[in-house]
């Protein structure tokens, strides 16, 4: 009996959610560290952006989006947007965490970061919600006294993103303004604190001409998922996979995303959670 459960468990999904097309990075980082994992993706495209609604909007949209992964058999949760890492972890970990691993994207990158915290002067942007938390700076002190942590609100590079302004000349022109800002004047390390910004990851560093080191979480987070899931025998090893899309309104721009990220010609199903 216990044997079947396992073996259920580690065929079962792992089931990744963000506000859009963000968590397709960590979804893409996931499907190359760990190819024989069944994906279930929710994009929650009707509340997009995440990063300017209050605490309690994200955390009441991330717990039914939470109910629809555990419908949908998920053997673990990774809450793949930094807006609700940081403000919806507990709510999150409330309904599922009794019965599934729930993950949120900003503890493996603190792991990580603190290492050699004490000599590095780190900057973090990220959207308003995950800013405002100060949830970067609270756990890399918590872990790291005498670390220097520079925060800074970035509220256009999420939607910039999502209407797909990477690499173009309003891109570097946003991206300029933002990180000349004097507030990160002094770093030498970039926490890139939003899932969506590993898609102008080139375009930042190209800013910074190596004078920073610009941290792309997404295979960090994976790294520390997939040891996770090692560790409590839920890797799965059967090769026929299947991933599922889903958003909570249709575009056509999320779904070329999708499939350029997934190199499938997937479809991608919208569902109403909020009804
Ligand atoms: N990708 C998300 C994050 O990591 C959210 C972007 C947004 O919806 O504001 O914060």
């Amino acid at each position: 009996m216990l044997f079947l459960y396992l073996y259920l468990m580690k065929k079962s999904p792992i089931g990744i959610f963000d506000s859009g097309i963000g968590g397709l990075t960590i979804a893409h980082a996931l499907k190359k560290k760990l190819p024989n994992e069944n994906i279930i993706y929710f994009g929650d495209t009707e509340h997009l952006p995440y990063g300017e609604k209050s605490k309690t909007a994200i955390q009441n949209f991330s717990k039914k989006i939470t109910q629809f992964l555990l419908e949908k058999k998920c053997k673990t949760i990774i809450i793949a947007c930094n807006s609700a890492s940081s403000v919806a972890y507990a709510s999150v970990k409330e309904i599922a965490g009794n019965i599934i691993p729930v993950f949120n994207v900003i503890h493996p990158v603190v792991a990580e970061v603190v290492k050699q915290c004490s000599e590095y002067n780190i900057g973090v942007i990220g959207t308003k919600a995950t800013i405002q938390s100060n949830i970067y700076e609270k756990e890399i002190k918590a872990l790291c006294s005498s670390a220097k942590v520079s925060s800074l609100a970035t509220p256009l590079l999420a939607p910039m993103i999502e209407e797909g302004f990477i690499n173009e000349d309003i891109s570097h022109t946003i991206i300029a303004n933002y990180l000349s800002n004097k507030q990160l004047a002094d770093i030498d390390h970039l926490i890139l604190a939003c899932t969506h910004y590993p898609l102008i990851h080139q375009e930042i560093k190209d800013y910074y001409k190596g004078t920073v080191d610009v941290i792309d979480s997404s295979n960090i987070v994976v790294e520390y998922i997939a040891k996770q899931l090692k560790n409590n025998n839920l890797l799965n090893d059967n090769n026929q996979t299947e991933h599922h899309f889903y958003v909570s309104n249709y575009t056509e721009s999320f779904e070329k995303s999708a499939q350029f990220f997934f190199q499938e010609d997937l479809k991608l199903k919208e569902v109403n959670l909020w009804d």
